[in-house]
């Protein structure tokens, strides 16, 4: 069976994106699982990331989802296909408000190319609009990555309810994968005190039926060599080989490798 994965946070700049990418490339290139990374985001951060210029798109996820084009998708960018977007999928939210179905628009388009991957990563926008319910609605499990600051933390547990009361009520049948503590500063008791909470949170979320198998998964360093090497349109193992945070990367892959 196909995992469709939303990696969701409703606070902005937590390395969704980043790490979206990153996974895509790890679970290709080492666990051998044919990818595609979905861009859900009107900031287009994943398209840009991967080289593709949003600008220069006649065709991209907002025709799918507002005209039910096929998918755009664009083939073997670092070993994973892409579903490009750009700034018109802010249109989306106001074109899809009075159309029948408008939840399931993503679920829909994604079913029709199920059967070529085994992995298809969604890269949420940070807003829990319609946008993230087609998301979280196409998608069999959620990953939620965490800054390991002390104010998101605090952000995304308080949400992390309502997101998934929200979420329960559009797709009953999603599973929580767990959190992605990411920026890791083992320099500072901020990070140390974050991934605590965020370890306590989720063993506690637990009793809940759909955080049973639930984690915390290992933490990603903060490098600036996340942002560098996205600037460069490469995965972080092809712009920085030894860097420390690639071993985290793989681990986390190697366990979503696994997922049923
Ligand atoms: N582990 C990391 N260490 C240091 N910087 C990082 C790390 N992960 C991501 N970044 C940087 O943080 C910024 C935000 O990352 P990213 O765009 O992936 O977050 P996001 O959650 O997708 O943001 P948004 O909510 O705006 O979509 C980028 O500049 C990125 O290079
Ligand atoms: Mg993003």
């Amino acid at each position: 069976m196909t995992n469709v994965l939303a990696l969701f946070n409703m606070s902005g700049g937590v390395g969704k994106s980043t790490l979206t990418m990153n996974l895509g490339y790890h679970l290709q290139k080492d666990i051998g699982k044919k990818v595609l990374l979905v861009d859900m985001d009107p900031q287009a951060s994943l398209t840009t990331f991967m080289g593709v210029s949003p600008f220069d798109l006649n065709r991209t996820i907002f025709e799918t989802l507002t005209s039910k084009d096929e998918l755009p998708i664009i083939n073997e960018l670092h070993e994973c296909d892409l579903i490009p977007a750009n700034i018109y999928l802010a249109q989306a939210e106001l074109q899809l408000a009075s159309e029948l179905r408008r939840e399931y628009r993503l679920s829909d388009a994604i079913k029709k190319v199920n059967d070529n991957y085994d992995f298809i990563l969604i890269d949420c926008p940070p807003s829990l609009g319609l946008l993230s319910i087609n998301c979280l609605v196409a998608a069999n499990y959620l990953l939620i990555p965490i800054q390991t600051e002390y104010k998101s933390v605090e952000a995304t547990v308080n949400l992390l309810q309502t997101t998934y009361e929200i979420a329960q009520e559009v797709n009953p049948d999603l599973l929580v994968a767990g959190a992605v503590p990411t920026m890791y500063d083992d320099r500072t008791t901020q990070s140390k005190r974050a991934l605590q909470t965020i370890q306590e949170v989720f063993s506690e979320l637990k009793q809940t039926p759909s955080f049973e198998h639930s984690q915390v998964f290992p933490e990603i360093p903060r490098r600036t060599d996340f942002a560098n090497s996205t600037s460069e349109h490469l995965p972080l193992e092809l712009y920085s080989k030894q860097n420390t945070a690639i071993t985290a990367l793989k681990d986390i892959a190697t366990v979503l490798g696994s997922l049923k």
